[in-house]
């Protein structure tokens, strides 16, 4: 036995001995690889729609997987006409439905913007909420919009708007995916977090205790000075990913928009099911550099992970990191899935808890060779480096 191979069972023996205290609950480390990679969209190649952008992914119910999409039907940019993108598939990512539209703005100077997915386990349904007119360009007021399946994402009933029940507020939910809490506090209680305008930014979270049928505003961090133009390095919390830890609480993982303090996300957390975000909770993380812009974020048996281009100045290096110890630390080790133009990400995962399901995590994100807006891509990771 050569010395790199006792320091390998060492490690691994240390490794299985520490295991059970940090709640890893796979005899395996942690290794990602990027099993499967597909182009879901490519910007300007499929019908009327310019640039796809905004990618959002969950699972449903059922065990399939949903892809959404902001169609941007004549530029890049994010007022102007859209439709919402969806494909599905119903064997793990392998393949993919066509394209369909689920809505459709018409010709809306400042059209619909995504947006938040979350899943309902306890009735099966799968939620969208996403916002028409948040710019204010050549419209008002903003309105927070919601579409419905009950049936695994293959139908969508007729848009709802939210702002009769919370009051018109410019809010543009995630973008990510909204969740359902599993523990106490508010079991069964949706909650879905985004930002407000650019003058009155901030993490708002909207809250529903009765399967999306009515809605409440929740937890706001209100920016700095609120209400009033930002200047350069203000407190600025903008888009959003919340996560359910496994003691109840929740962590949003926030985009630092005016990159107050560092080039790096902050982080606050919610002991009540969503209904405050307490500022002696906030805390800047210095490992998750990031250039300004939505990442993704899950909570799995325990690991967290993280994926964002991985750069404090530039939309590249769309990186996933993992963390065994709720985000105090993040491992060292990280796997680069994209080196190149990079920006938004979502990451989902299945979760009827076979030995199948326990072995993916699966990302989507913006990626392009010159542009980050080119392509939204599906990679299907392995998070034990392709063994069993
Ligand atoms: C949504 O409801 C709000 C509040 O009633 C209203 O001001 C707004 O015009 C509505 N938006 C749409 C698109 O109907
Ligand atoms: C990409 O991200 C990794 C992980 O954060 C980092 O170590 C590396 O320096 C980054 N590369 C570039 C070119 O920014």
């Amino acid at each position: 036995m050569g010395p790199g191979v006792r320091l390998a069972a060492l490690c691994s023996l240390l490794s299985a001995a520490l295991s059970p205290a940090l709640g890893v609950s796979s005899p395996l480390p942690i290794d990602p690889l990027v099993y499967e990679e597909q182009l879901l969209w490519v910007s300007g190649a499929q019908g009327q729609v310019n640039t796809y952008r905004i990618p959002l992914l969950t699972f449903t119910p059922k065990g399939s997987l949903l892809a959404f999409a902001e169609g941007r039907k004549a530029s890049s940019s994010d007022v102007g006409a859209k439709v919402i993108a969806l494909r599905r598939s119903t064997n793990k990512g392998a393949t993919w439905s066509p394209t369909s539209f689920i809505v459709d703005d018409g010709t809306q100077r400042d059209g619909l913007n995504l947006g938040s997915v979350v899943v309902d386990e306890e009735v099966g349904s799968i939620i969208l909420i996403y916002t028409i007119c948040f710019h204010e360009y050549q419209c008002s007021p903003a309105s927070t919009m919601m579409v419905e399946s009950v049936d695994d994402g293959f139908t969508w009933g007729a848009p709802r708007n939210l702002s009769v029940q919370l009051g018109v507020k410019n809010f543009c939910p995630g973008p990510g995916f909204g969740i359902q809490k599993r523990l106490e506090p508010g079991k069964g209680r949706l909650i879905v977090c985004g930002h407000g305008t650019i003058e009155g930014d901030g993490v708002f979270c909207i809250l529903s205790d009765d399967h999306g049928r009515n809605w409440y505003n929740g937890a706001a961090l209100k920016s700095i000075p609120y209400n009033q133009k930002k200047k350069a390095l203000d407190f600025n919390p903008d888009e959003c990913q919340p996560l359910e830890m496994l003691d109840g609480s929740i962590v949003i993982n926030v985009r630092n928009q005016n990159t107050y303090h560092c080039r790096c996300r902050i982080v606050v957390r919610s002991f009540d099911g969503g209904l405050t975000l307490p500022l002696d909770t906030l805390y800047f993380d210095y490992a998750l550099v990031d250039p300004v812009v939505a990442a993704g974020a899950l909570q799995k048996e325990g690991v967290l992970f993280f994926t964002n281009p991985s750069s404090e100045n530039h939309r590249m290096n769309l990186t996933l990191r993992w963390s065994l110890t709720d985000g105090k630390t993040w491992e060292n080790k990280a796997l680069q899935i994209w080196a190149g133009p990079s920006a938004y990400s979502c990451i989902t995962s299945l979760n009827s808890g076979s030995a199948n399901d326990r072995r993916y995590i699966f990302v989507i994100y913006e990626k392009g060779h010159k542009e980050y807006f080119e392509t939204i891509s599906f990679a299907k990771i392995h998070l034990y480096g392709g063994k069993e």
